[in-house]
């Protein structure tokens, strides 16, 4: 696992014992968060794909994450967050670095992310990062469950 050290702000693979944290994270911190989340959930990625949650830290309490998806076929992104105290610090510009990175070395040639329409805020920090909208795709969702 890539660790990333930027000042004082580290960026590491999640693990179970971080479960929890995420969760409470999560709901001050991130957008249209799924109303199913849930620890079991969590703990299930971190099993699946021990690399994929990616949690930025300053002085050990949880400043940002993102879900770097590597499905063996595409590289997705998910649950960019940072904490409302700590934006504009540049800590979303490094955790997509990270992930980048981890998508890279499995030979990734792209990265996606589902952005809300209205979350300018987000658009911001996707541009600036190199991401762009095609507009030419939507999405097209079936419920599983
Ligand atoms: C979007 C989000 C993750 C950005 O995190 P962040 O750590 O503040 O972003 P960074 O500091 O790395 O910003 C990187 C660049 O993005 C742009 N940017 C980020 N926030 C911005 C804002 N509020 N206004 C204008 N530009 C912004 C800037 O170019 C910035 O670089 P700069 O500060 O050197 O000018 C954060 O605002 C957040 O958690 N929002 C709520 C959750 C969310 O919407 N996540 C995205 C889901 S798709």
């Amino acid at each position: 696992m890539t660790e990333v050290t930027n000042t004082a702000l580290t960026v590491r693979a999640g693990a179970a014992g971080d479960v929890e944290e995420v969760l409470a994270f999560w709901s001050d911190a991130a957008e249209g968060t799924d109303r199913r989340d849930s620890a079991d959930a969590v703990r299930g990625l971190i099993e699946r794909d021990p690399e994929a949650l990616l949690i930025a830290e300053l002085d050990g309490r949880i400043v940002g994450t993102v879900i770097a998806g590597w499905d063996g076929w595409r590289c997705h992104l998910y649950r960019l967050a940072v904490d409302p105290a700590h934006r504009r610090k540049g800590i979303a510009r490094v955790l997509l670095e990270v992930a980048e990175k981890r998508f890279a070395e499995y030979g990734g040639i792209r990265a996606d992310a589902m952005v809300l329409d209205d979350n300018t805020l987000a658009h911001h920090a996707w541009t600036a990062a190199g991401y762009v909208r095609q507009p030419q795709w939507g999405r097209w969702v079936k419920p599983l469950q």
